[in-house]
């Protein structure tokens, strides 16, 4: 069983300001961009890396990538102006009778537990799609503008996160079907509950965060510590 996982890079990152897109910022010396990539190198199950990124960040990117020893392909495609296109994009090279399986993993991650990678496959193989995800802690209320409509029940809500995992055909039917209803989703697994697939779910973890704003930065950086021990913060 041959797998392949698709690392979303194109975003412009406007919610960081700043001059590039989060996913070139460093964390620990190191583009985050990078961090993902090497926990994706680190699992025996990825055979191949296929990043969709702006086609302005290709160079640099490339770069980056020389100074990395990676033992499998990294290939890149250019993205497009949605999260959504630039997967479809980088699924458009996958040939499912070689890669029977997808994970798609948000560039901007970098601090999930790279096991978390076989448990979301494995969770994918009773369905065709499995994803991960957190609890809330919070009360979550519907609103309309200024005023509460509703209360949700948390207990029946999670936080979803990457990395997700699909079979290949499936996928790219969900994403045929999209593209035909003209219908746009924040992730995969909105598209293939749109084309009648139970999807998965397995427990992921706090430390998994979506980079996102400059405020985002100095808690991965203390994630980031956690990782390697002798970084830890002491008590
Ligand atoms: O925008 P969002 O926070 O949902 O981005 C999640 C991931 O999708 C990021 O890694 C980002 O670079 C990527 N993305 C992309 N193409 C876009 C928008 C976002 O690859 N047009």
């Amino acid at each position: 069983m041959s797998i392949a996982a698709i690392i979303p890079a194109a975003g412009m990152g406007t919610r960081m300001g700043g001059e590039r897109p989060k996913q070139f910022y460093e964390l620990g010396g190191v583009p985050i961009l990078i961090r993902t990539l090497r926990k994706f190198h680190s699992s025996p199950l990825i055979d191949r890396i296929v990043v969709a990124l702006r086609e302005d960040e290709i160079t640099e990117f490339s770069r980056l990538l020389g100074t990395e020893a990676y033992g499998k392909p990294v290939d890149v495609v250019v993205g497009g102006d949605h999260r959504q296109e630039s997967v479809a994009s980088a699924l458009e090279g996958i040939d499912a009778g070689a890669y029977e399986w997808v994970v798609v993993h948000d560039a901007v991650r970098p601090l999930f537990d790279p096991p978390l990678i076989e448990r979301v496959i494995t969770e994918a193989q009773k369905t065709g799609a499995a994803i991960c995800a957190v609890p809330v802690l919070d009360t979550l209320k519907q609103i309309d503008r200024q005023r509460v409509t509703a209360t949700l029940p948390r207990d029946r809500i999670v936080l979803v996160q990457t990395p997700q995992a699909y079979r290949t055909d499936l996928l790219r039917q969900a994403f045929e079907k999209a593209v035909a209803e003209n219908f746009f989703g924040t992730d995969e697994s909105m598209l293939m509950e749109h084309f009648g697939i139970e999807v998965g779910v397995v427990l992921g973890c706090e430390r998994n965060i979506k980079i996102t704003r400059p405020s985002d930065l100095p808690l991965a950086e203390f994630y980031l510590a956690l990782e390697s021990p002798e970084r830890a913060p002491q008590p």
